[in-house]
């Protein structure tokens, strides 16, 4: 061992494995980042397979299937894994079409798929009827304290926007759509919500009350 290094105050010899120690966990490779998806890659298959029934922008024509344009990738992302069949298991979200639809592709392409329709601008919905406006309104708004149910804002957001990963976009979205889902949600035969959220608040509501809250959700933009 060389004098010089004999002498070396502790402090410096610590302050070099310290030196070392970041000069390791530098060099480490970064860890690789998930797939997001592309729009562009989607384009071919979404905008022929998917269109028959969502529209080749994601703008459905028929109030029973679902206007994909302008949700969130995330999820688009989530509802087309809880479609398709895991293995054995049964898929977690039933729906006689999708689970068909869905089965053959990959989730990199539904990814991309994800990517295409959320890049997709949504064509207006609106309120149909008068008469129920005011109270889905309040109930969109406000909830309804006396039964605890929450506002729907608080999750989907002043306008029906939703919250990226969290919260779907629900503005805009067909009055028979919207209602038929939460009619899903209130018997349980739609049971991908986390933590039974969206299950919780159907149970809560009436026939009429998700009727007023559905059409009125067509309306926000
Ligand atoms: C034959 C008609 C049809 C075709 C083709 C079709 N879908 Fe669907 N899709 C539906 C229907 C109907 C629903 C609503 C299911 C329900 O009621 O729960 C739906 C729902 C969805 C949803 C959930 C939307 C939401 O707001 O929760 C996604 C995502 C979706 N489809 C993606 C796709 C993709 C991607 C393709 C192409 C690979 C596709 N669909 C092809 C009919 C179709
Ligand atoms: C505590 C948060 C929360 C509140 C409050 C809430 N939602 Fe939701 N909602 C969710 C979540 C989370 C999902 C997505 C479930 C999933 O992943 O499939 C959802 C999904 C939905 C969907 C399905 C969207 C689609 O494209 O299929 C509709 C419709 C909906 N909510 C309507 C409402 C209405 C109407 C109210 C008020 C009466 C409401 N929500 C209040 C959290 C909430």
């Amino acid at each position: 061992m060389p004098r010089t290094l004999r002498f070396l105050p502790r402090s410096i010899l610590s302050l070099a494995t310290l030196a070392l120690t970041f000069t390791v966990q530098a060099a480490e490779p970064a860890k690789p980042t998930a797939y997001q998806g592309d729009a562009a890659r989607g384009q071919p298959i979404a905008a022929t397979v998917c269109a028959a029934c969502h529209g080749p922008d994601g703008n459905s024509p028929l109030s029973a299937n679902p206007k994909l344009a302008g949700q969130h990738a995330a999820y688009l992302l989530k509802q087309m894994q809880n479609f398709k069949a895991n293995g054995a298991a049964a898929p977690e979200r039933v729906s006689a079409i999708m689970n068909g639809m869905i089965a053959a592709f990959t989730e990199e392409q539904m990814k991309d798929f994800a990517a295409y329709f959320a890049a997709q601008k949504q064509t207006g919905g609106e309120a149909k009827n008068r008469a129920t406006v005011e109270l889905g309104q309040k109930l969109y708004r406000a909830g309804d304290a006396s039964k605890g149910l929450p506002a729907c804002a608080g999750c989907h957001g002043p306008t029906g926007a939703g919250l990226p990963a969290q919260y779907p976009r629900i503005a805009g979205q067909f009055t028979e759509y919207t209602e038929a889902q939460l009619k899903t949600f209130r018997t349980s035969e739609r049971a991908n919500d986390p933590n039974k959220m969206m299950r919780m608040i159907a149970v809560k509501m009436t026939d009429a009350e998700i009727s007023a809250v559905a059409d009125y959700i067509a309306g926000l933009h």
